[in-house]
């Protein structure tokens, strides 16, 4: 029943934005962040996704977004990923907007995405700002432009987001006749603002989505890859 309403909605809609979070990919192989598997079980955020961290504990921050880039080359999208890119060559998705690092929407053929937490997959010098090759990340090297520190073009705790990013993907929120929101806690500001910040219809699609319920006006529950898939599009 919620699924031939979410159909209709997406058939009916003319501009739709998706959001998604960690729980796009975990069926791909990528943990997600809070979840009993997730990687922040086992590791304190603040201790090692922070500018501290890449100041004054380079070894354990480097330690793991190595861990983290090496585990990206073991793992591609799976079918969710292919349904959204499919969705927007059929016009029914205007944008992808997503927290995720590891690049799965764009190498599953979408085109249209806006990185809020920006990318894993490519690397800057915390300093300088120039772009260095991933191998010198990987092996530890300084920056060659000026020594400074390498680190992924991610967004840390305590860092702004990518202002054009963020800009484009509440425009597109806020003009958006349906918001579809993707396995995402909703616990991390600003991102968990955005679903609200639309006049349109809001849909969310989880493993589990008793916290946030009631903000929704449809609300399915269950695995991303299954719920695409069943949907009568
Ligand atoms: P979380 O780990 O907080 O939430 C992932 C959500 O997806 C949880 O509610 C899970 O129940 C759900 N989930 C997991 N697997 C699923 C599946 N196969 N199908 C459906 N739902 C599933 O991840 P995010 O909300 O994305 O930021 O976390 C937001 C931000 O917190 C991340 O972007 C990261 C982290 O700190 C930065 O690193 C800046």
């Amino acid at each position: 029943m919620t699924n031939e309403l979410l159909s209709e909605w997406l058939q009916s809609s003319n501009s739709t934005v998706i959001l998604t979070g960690a729980g796009m990919s975990t069926e791909s192989g990528v943990p997600d962040f809070r979840s009993t598997s997730g990687w922040w079980k086992n590791i304190d955020p603040r201790t090692v996704a922070t500018t501290e961290a890449l100041a004054q504990n380079y070894s354990l921050f480097h330690e793991f977004y190595k861990m983290r880039i090496e585990n990206l080359e073991k793992v591609a999208p799976h079918e969710g990923h292919q349904i959204l890119a499919d969705w927007e060559k059929r016009g029914i998705v205007s944008l992808v907007a997503t927290q995720n690092v590891d690049g799965f929407h764009q190498l599953a053929g979408s085109q249209r995405v806006e990185e809020l937490h920006g990318s894993i997959r490519s690397i800057r010098c915390h300093r300088c700002e120039k772009a260095a090759p991933i191998e010198s990340f990987l092996h530890k090297e300084s920056c060659v432009h000026c020594g400074g520190k390498l680190r992924p073009n991610v967004v840390l705790f305590g860092e702004n987001l990518p202002q054009v990013s963020w800009n484009n993907a509440m425009e597109a929120i806020r003009a958006a006749e349906l918001v579809l929101v993707i396995g995402t806690s909703l616990e991390v500001y600003p991102v968990n603002q955005l679903p609200m910040m639309t006049k349109g219809k809001t849909a969310y699609i989880n493993l589990d989505i008793a916290h946030h319920a009631v903000q929704f006006d449809l609300t399915i529950e269950g695995k991303v890859k299954e719920v695409l898939q069943q949907l009568p599009l």
